[in-house]
């Protein structure tokens, strides 16, 4: 029976995260997209690697920005998932990364920022 019920909170846990995401709404996204700005844009590397593309691309593989080596090492091919882990607090998923951001708490709007950005990077066709 204990499995039964650890089965069930694994589960409750999964269908709380995966709407998040679904529910994202892409203009409050772009709103809080503003404190990425500082450091972000999406077509030029400024402070950070720009994001245009950022779905499906292995993290720290721009070739033409410098990246920590924690961050090209680290494996994480960026998508709603990881984005989601990464925008809790760079530095507790790769530490040694140099995006020093604290990280955004609420899942909401990490999953605006999430639906904004599943916009606004996509490559042109
Ligand atoms: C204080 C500056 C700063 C802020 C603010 C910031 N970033 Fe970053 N970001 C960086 C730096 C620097 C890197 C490169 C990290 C490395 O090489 O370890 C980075 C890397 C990234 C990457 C990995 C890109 C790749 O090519 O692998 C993503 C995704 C990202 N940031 C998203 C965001 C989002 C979304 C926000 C806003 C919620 C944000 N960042 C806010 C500085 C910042």
């Amino acid at each position: 029976m204990r499995h039964g019920i650890v089965g069930a909170a694994v589960a409750m846990c999964v269908t709380a995260v995966l709407p998040a995401f679904a529910g994202g709404d892409a203009q409050r996204g772009q709103l809080a997209y503003t404190q990425c700005q500082i450091c972000h844009q999406i077509d030029r590397n400024v402070i950070g690697p720009r994001h245009r593309g950022l779905f499906g691309r292995k993290a720290g593989s721009l070739p033409d920005y410098n990246y920590s080596t924690a961050l090209k090492n680290s494996g994480i091919v960026w998508d709603a998932q990881t984005l989601d882990q990464w925008l809790q607090g760079p530095a507790k998923m790769v530490p040694g990364t140099k995006m020093v951001f604290a990280g955004v708490a609420d899942p909401q709007e990490r999953a605006d920022l999430i639906a904004y950005l599943q916009a606004a990077t996509k490559l042109p066709p």
